[in-house]
């Protein structure tokens, strides 16, 4: 028998010896897991103060190594040195879930599922989906204008799924059944944070996995059709792309990555935009900059003015995924020794980077949790201090591939509200309101608002 050193590190076991550090495990199977989804600034707060930027925790039912500061993240992220594993990371957590897709592949085979999708995010591509985003905005926000008042969350989910389907699945109205669908992304993600993992009824963990059964046999039942089709949709291309051998990808490859692209597409934009609403409906004199800055932005917007905007409202949006980043925390594992800030840490030991702390790092930001999306102007620049303090996209080989899309997607959706209409809370006397902070940031009653026409 060999020993399990000499296995391939997907097969090994994780190490959970991490008795040489400081650090707190909290209790037994949940660890500190419920203290982080309940307050995650306050428990990296603690950790950070008692044991510096290198510890030892418990969390999601792993053993971790926890990295709180912009060069540690760099050195996982970048992993120049190939140290990580990115799905040995997530697979601890999401392996059920994110089955298959880019950030569940490392190295080579990564490189080559990433590079059939990178060429829809071209400009040619981004082109096309701005004129189609535009459209659906526009006749989105008339319509929540035209409502006493909306539930935002509830509202902004259901648009961004809508444009992801057009952008990256095009299919017929009367195929799509958004609400089923939506509910089968929400029970996923939520049994993702089952802490009683049994595939048996009755658990959340048993309904996101039967949304994820569900999500997987929509795609797959759709292969043959988008094949025959003329159609130039993410899911279209990748149904078409063939292998070195000249095959087909294999069907599930195809709806395991389009599974994860349409999660990662709507739910991360959903919870930024979400988030951006809160903040602004709370500062009225913000909003009125705002207005009159994207008065002056012509009718129809192409990618490129987009993509070269730097004013205002692209501050709003760093600054509220720097407070409230929709992947929170980045997860790896080591596949061979190696030392970080003068610490060891052994082989197959998981890691983590929370990328929710080192936007609050004290050392690091001024008065960081206060919303401010001056921080990120030209004379103040307070993120280009370090390249990794700022890493809502993550960086690296895995960085976010839909990074511009999700930024243009915001600024078109929010010049299109503060253009016409100001943002308020439904109710007086909300802020501050509950937030929930996993799977992705939302106060908890979804944040009913109003448009005022202005
Ligand atoms: C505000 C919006 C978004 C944020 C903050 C965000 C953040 C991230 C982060 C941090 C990662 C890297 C995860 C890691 O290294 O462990 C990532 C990866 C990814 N994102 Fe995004 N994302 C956003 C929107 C989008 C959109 C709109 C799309 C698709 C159109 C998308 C598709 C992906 C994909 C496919 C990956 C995997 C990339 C790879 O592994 O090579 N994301 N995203």
């Amino acid at each position: 028998m060999h020993p399990v050193s000499d296995l391939p590190y997907e097969q090994r076991p994780s190490n959970r010896d991490l008795s040489h550090m400081r650090g707190e495990y909290g209790w037994p199977f949940v660890g500190k897991t419920l203290e982080m989804l309940r307050d995650p600034q306050a428990l990296f707060g603690h950790f950070y103060q008692e044991y510096g930027p290198v510890s030892r925790i418990s969390i999601t039912g792993n053993k971790c190594v926890l990295l709180l500061h912009p060069d540690y993240a760099q050195r996982v992220l970048m992993d120049r040195e190939k140290n990580f594993s990115i799905k040995m990371g997530w697979a601890s957590v999401m392996a059920d879930f994110f089955q298959g897709g880019l950030v569940m592949r490392d190295y080579e085979e990564h490189r080559i599922h990433r590079g059939i999708m990178q060429s829809s995010f071209k400009p040619p591509a981004m082109r096309m989906y701005a004129k189609k985003i535009q459209v659906i905005v526009d006749e989105t926000v008339e319509r929540w204008a035209a409502q006493d008042s909306v539930l935002f969350y509830d509202e902004i989910k259901r648009l961004l799924l809508d444009i992801a389907f057009d952008v990256f699945c095009w299919v017929d109205e009367t195929e799509r059944n958004l609400p089923k669908i939506s509910k089968a992304f929400v029970d996923m993600m939520e049994g993702a944070l089952g802490i009683v993992r049994l595939d048996v009824p009755g658990f959340d963990y048993h309904r996101g996995l039967e949304g994820r059964r569900f999500l997987k046999r929509f795609f797959m039942d759709l292969i043959e059709k988008k094949r025959a089709s003329n159609d130039e949709d993410v899911f279209a291309h990748f149904c078409k792309e063939r292998n070195e051998d000249g095959e087909y990808y294999a069907d599930e490859d195809i709806a395991d990555h389009m599974v994860f692209l349409m999660l990662a597409a709507h739910d991360t934009t959903t919870s930024a935009s979400t988030m951006a609403a809160y903040h602004l409906a709370h500062d009225t004199e913000l909003q009125s900059d705002l207005a009159a800055e994207v008065g002056e932005w012509p009718d129809e917007l192409s990618f490129e003015t987009v993509f070269h905007q730097t004013n205002g409202l692209i501050r709003v949006f760093y600054e509220t995924i720097r407070l409230h980043p929709p992947v929170p925390i980045f997860l790896r594992r080591t596949i061979r020794e190696c030392e970080i800030g003068g610490v060891r840490i052994p082989a197959d030991t998981m890691v983590c980077v929370p990328g929710n702390y080192i936007h609050r790092l004290p050392d690091w930001w001024r008065e960081p949790d206060r919303f401010d999306p001056y921080r990120f102007s030209d004379e103040v620049a307070e993120h280009k201090k370090h390249n990794f303090m700022w890493i809502p996209f993550g960086g690296g080989a895995h960085k976010c591939i839909g990074m511009h899309f999700a930024r243009m997607l915001f600024l078109l959706t929010f010049r299109q509200v503060l253009s016409k209409y100001r943002i308020e809370y439904a109710k007086p006397g909300y802020y501050p309101a509950k937030l929930q902070h996993f799977p992705f940031t939302r106060p908890l009653d979804s944040l009913p608002i109003r448009l005022v026409a202005c």
